[in-house]
This record gives structure tokens, sequence and C-alpha cells, in this order.
């Protein structure tokens, strides 16, 4: 048999897309190799948000090169956002490659790969004739918990990033069809969904009047079906976040007590630089009107340090921001200039050497903040879904809780179930404690 291999680089996005890159290989009759050097078809679902990404995908491809020079039957091929952003060069930079394709391409993938012969074609891009893949079979990582694409694309300005070039204008899918996969997911036994989108509260907007939803709408019929008990969603854009989709969090019982909220910046000046389209009051009286609605929420975010412009007192509005809103969880990044972005030919690039300085600065309060949160949670009974043993000792469990904070447990329970654990340690990451009862369904 021959066999395939994927390696998955970028956001939650992009590991959907491999679900279904690997759905389609095994429609093709391929199975999955355990490594690349086993592999018949090695493939690369790329990111391209920061260069950071690119390095490791370059260090990647090397080795797939390599294996190529001893076996060139093999073939290679690369997806994802940095083929796209790439469409013009890929082949001339790395001619070894045989297939390259966008995003938005995937459902092609199979006649670019060939079916059994792999006679391949040096194909094939298409953002302009982008679908979604919702009726393509689906290789799913993970039992008991799935994600749910329901828009693809983005429409908002942020002059940082390079998204809307290679995925597109926002389309969103139509409310019928997500439904459709939710409930067979629920049939599945599948208990938590991730509703998916570059901007979730956008949602709807561009549908025809006829089935025009919008996300709060969407939530509140995902909750109603039955057998799904969790509901999570990423990103919102803080800018869309309104009321009835706050009033929807706070109603439906089982969207989770969780919101990624991506801020970016503390500073109002760096956020209009940035077009995000709030400001520093704007975002906390948001933060603050969703924790009045929503008891025990939790919010984490995105920072981005050494925007061009960035001074020492907007920095240091980063970090107040932290500690006023009280993050959960913060993802750091240290800007990074990205080719036909409007920020990256902005005057006033920050040095790495400040760059990293203040992210190493924001890194300790990000974790102090964390710390302090997590360990509020000492004491209290969490409902925690088992997602199996842990990552570093095999007779502690390991779950999420419905603040997505990860749990390390001890106690018997199979991954799947919903348990009760009481919470005795925390740190800036994880939560520690011992299983009391099965959580009743
Ligand atoms: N440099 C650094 N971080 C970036 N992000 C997006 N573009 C850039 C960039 N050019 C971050 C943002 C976004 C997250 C997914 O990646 O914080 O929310
Ligand atoms: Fe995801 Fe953006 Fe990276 Fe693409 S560029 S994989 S959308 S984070």
């Amino acid at each position: 048999m021959r066999r395939y291999h994927v390696t998955t680089f970028g956001c939650q996005m992009n590991a959907h897309d491999s679900e279904r890159i690997k759905g389609m290989l095994e429609e093709l009759g391929l199975g999955e190799a355990r490594a690349q050097d086993e592999a018949d078809v090695i493939v690369f679902n790329t990111c391209t948000i920061r260069e950071k990404p690119d390095q490791r995908f370059a260090a990647h491809l090397a080795q797939a090169k390599a294996l190529k020079g001893r076996d060139p039957e093999k073939v290679i091929a690369v997806g994802g956002c940095y083929a796209e952003a790439q469409r013009e060069r890929l082949f001339e930079l790395y001619p070894y490659v045989d297939v390259a394709f966008g995003p938005g391409s995937i459902p092609h993938l199979g006649e670019w790969i060939g079916a059994g012969g792999l006679g391949v074609p040096r194909g094939g891009f298409g953002l302009d004739e982008r679908s979604f893949a919702g009726g393509l079979p689906m290789h799913r990582e993970r039992r008991f918990q799935a994600w749910v694409q329901i828009s693809m694309g983005c429409n908002s300005k942020c002059s940082y990033c390079i998204v809307p070039s290679v995925r597109g204008r926002e389309q969103s899918r139509r409310p019928g069809e997500v439904l459709a996969e939710v409930e067979q997911l629920a049939r599945d036994g599948v208990r938590e969904i991730t509703l998916l989108g570059q901007n979730v509260n956008s949602y709807g907007r561009d549908l025809l009047p006829e089935i025009r939803t919008d996300f709060g709408e969407l939530l509140r019929a995902c909750d109603a079906v039955e057998g799904i008990e969790r509901i999570r969603f990423t990103s919102p854009h803080p800018k869309d976040f309104r009321r009835p989709v706050i009033e929807a969090m706070a109603k439906c019982d089982s969207v989770c007590e969780h919101a990624h909220l991506p801020l970016q910046s503390g500073s109002t000046r760096i956020l209009k630089a940035m077009r995000r389209t709030y400001s520093r009051e704007r975002y906390l009286r948001l933060a603050e009107e969703m924790r009045a609605a929503i008891p025990d929420l939790a919010l984490t975010t995105d920072l981005i340090v050494g925007f061009p412009g960035e001074s020492e007192e907007d920095f240091e509005q980063t970090v107040t921001a932290v500690e006023e809103v009280g993050y959960d969880a913060a993802f750091t990044f240290v800007y990074s200039p990205r080719r036909g972005t409007e920020a990256a030919v902005m005057p006033d690039q920050v040095p790495e050497e400040l760059k990293h300085e203040r992210i190493e600065r924001l890194i300790e309060v990000v974790q102090r903040v964390a710390e302090a949160r997590n360990r509020q949670r000492i004491g209290r009974i969490e409902e925690v879904l088992v997602e199996g043993p842990s990552r570093t000792d095999e007779a502690v469990l390991r779950g999420r809780t419905r603040r997505n904070t990860t749990v390390n447990f001890s106690g018997t329970a199979a991954a799947g179930e919903l348990v009760s654990v009481e919470i005795e340690g925390a740190t800036s990451t994880t939560l520690r404690g011992t299983t009391v009862a099965a959580v009743a369904a």
C-alpha cells in the first residue's frame, strides 16, 4: 500500500484542513505513514503568519528533498498559506516540489495527486474558485472533539496581517450545512465542537437574505443539537463582538465559558496603526461586559510586541491591559514584517533586540497573571472532558475544563468522558487535581 505523511504548521484552521487532506488521500487508497521517510506522498500544510513558521517549514522541506534524492518516486506536495503566498515563486524556489495548492483548493487535491498512478501535474492554486471542503472525506484526529468550519477568508485589513491576501474575502458556509455536519458529528459520538473562522462573529453577513443567520443564532442552533456538550469557537474579532453573541454565550448551556479575544496591543495609538478599529477603552469595556454577563468567564488573547512605531509607553499600555483584563492565557508574538502588508513598509520598525527584550518582559507578566487566575481555581470542582493520558506520565490523566485550561489529574476515566475533578494545584498553564465523580450526562 502506498502511504502518505502530512506535516501541519500554523493555526487550528490549518490543522482542520489537514484532516481533509488526509481524508482525501485515504480516499485515493493511501494509508498513513508514521514518519516522513516511510511515505510515498509527503505533504506539508504550511503557515505564513510570521517568518518563524516559514523557517521551520524550510528545514522540514530540506529533509524531504534529501529523501526524494534517494527515491525520486516520492511525491512532495506543499499546501496551505505559505504555498498560496509564494504561488508565483514556489516551483522556482523548490524545483523538487511536485504539487502545490492553496488553502482554498483542497477539494482539487485528489485530481492533482492523481489516482493510483500518481501521475503528478505541477498544479495548482485557485483562490478565485475557492469552495468549502465540507462534503469531503475527513480523517478526524480526535474521536470526541471536532472542528467545524463556519467561514473562510477575512474582510479585515489589519496592517500587519497576511491572512486576507492568502485566504481571500470572507465567505460564510450555509447554516444548514454547518448544522447538518454538527448533527452528524453528534451521531458519531463527538461531545465537543470548535467552530472555526477567521472572524467568527462576522459570520453570516454575506449570506442570502432567505438564509441569513448571525453568529449568535448559529450558537443557539448548535446548542440545541443533542449530544454536543461543549461548544467553542475561534477566533472572534473584538470589533464585532456584540450583545446577541454575549447573550447566546450566557444562555446556551453547551457554549463554554471561554472567549479567545485577540487584543494585539493595549495602546490605542498602535491599535489605530494596526487598523484594528477599536480602542483600548472599547476593548476593556467589552471584556467587562462579557465578564458581567457570563459568570466564571475565561479570557485569552493574542498580543504583538514591537509593531512599527511602538514606544516604551505604548508597550507599557499592553502590559497594563494584561493586568487589567486578567487573562487566563495569552499568546505573545514578536512583530514580524510580512511582504505585501501595509505595516512592513512603515517607518520606525522596532529593532529586533528591543522587540525581544519587550516580549520577555511581557511573557513574565502574562505568566504571573495566568498563574494567579489558575490558583483561584484551587479547591473548586471543575467539569473536565478526558482527552487521554498526560503527556509526561501514563498513570496520570489529562483533559480540559470548560474554561479551556488543561488539567492533569488522578482517577480512572476513559477518553471522551466528562468527569468532575477537584482542583488541588496550579501553574501558569495547567491545573492539577483528583476526580471526584463522573458528571451525569
Ligand atoms: N507578526 C506577528 N504576529 C502576527 N500575528 C498576525 N500577523 C502577525 C505578524 N505579522 C499574530 C496575531 C494574530 C495571531 C494569529 O498571530 O496576534 O492574532
Ligand atoms: Fe492559519 Fe493564518 Fe497561518 Fe494560514 S497564515 S495557517 S490562516 S495562522
